[in-house]
């Protein structure tokens, strides 16, 4: 399947670098800061896929000291002109060794995962963000529900995609943007809750805890599904210990066999 990453580009970098929170952006939002304090313990963060750095700009505004990533020059570039003080970085694809191991205690991966198609890649990159954490850090991933694609929402439509029904979980829908000025269909991955269960176990993450959150009626918005399908998805994961170890791990695990090895 050939897939291209429809954020590689500069007039929707152009359109995206303008969007706030509006309609069913609003509602993937809402509930962040709180998941994030309920959950993370430390201040320090990865935005993986931050695109113009909306949401590296929404954690440091929460007090993260973030480091925002993503694999579009486009994008990257649009962040960096809205916030140049900000730690804007073009990673490659499957790429965060540039960063330390065990150093994170947060990974926040906002609609990115929607971008990224292959169980096998995805594995890999779910392993890499992994090592990023301390012991006690967390991944925390909002993406697409399979409803969105066959729905119609405050910010979003697919009725012109009726062939979206049929996809299976991994392979690509289409959807419209109607919250920003470029109304060119963007192409995602559809991913099943199944599917990502079986994911973070292969990537030897636990799920902590998982929101769909609702949109409630007395919100500013014209809210067309929203407070009876959740467009969205929220998973909350920590590193899986006992088994597959970060390669920091392994090391220090062998020092310790070395020491042991030169006493006995
Ligand atoms: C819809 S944008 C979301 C931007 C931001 N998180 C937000 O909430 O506004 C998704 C971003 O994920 C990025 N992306 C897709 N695949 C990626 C990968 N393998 N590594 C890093 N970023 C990726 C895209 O380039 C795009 O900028």
């Amino acid at each position: 399947m050939v897939f291209h990453n429809s954020w590689e580009d500069t007039k929707r970098a152009e359109a995206y670098a303008k969007l706030e929170f509006p309609g069913t952006y609003y509602l993937a939002y809402r509930d962040l800061q709180k998941i994030i304090f309920e959950h993370v313990q430390g201040r320090k963060a990865i935005d993986f896929g931050c695109g113009t750095g909306r949401s590296t700009r929404f954690l440091k505004r929460i007090g993260f000291n973030t480091t925002g990533v993503d694999i579009s020059k486009e994008m990257i570039n649009k962040a960096k002109e809205i916030d140049p003080e900000g730690d804007y970085r073009i990673i490659g694809e499957c790429d965060s060794n540039e960063f330390s191991c065990s150093a994170y205690d947060l990974v926040l991966s906002v609609f990115t995962f929607d971008n990224i198609p292959g169980v096998e890649r995805r594995i890999k990159i779910l392993k890499g963000l992994r090592d990023l954490l301390k012991r006690e850090g967390r991944l925390i991933m909002l993406d697409a529900t399979p409803e969105i694609y066959v729905n119609e929402w405050a910010s979003f439509s697919t009725k012109d995609f009726p062939e979206n029904r049929n996809a299976k979980s991994g392979e690509k829908v289409k959807i419209i943007t109607t919250a920003i000025e470029d109304a060119r269909p963007i192409e995602d991955i559809i991913w099943t809750d199944e599917d990502y269960k079986v994911t973070f176990k292969k990537s030897n993450f636990d799920q902590i805890k998982t929101y769909k959150p609702l949109a409630k009626e007395n919100e500013p918005y014209k809210w067309i599904n929203e407070t009876s399908k959740a467009p969205w998805i929220i998973y909350v994961l920590g590193k899986k210990w006992g088994q597959a170890k970060s390669q920091e791990e392994i090391k220090i695990f062998k020092i310790i066999l070395d020491i042991l090895f030169l006493f006995s």
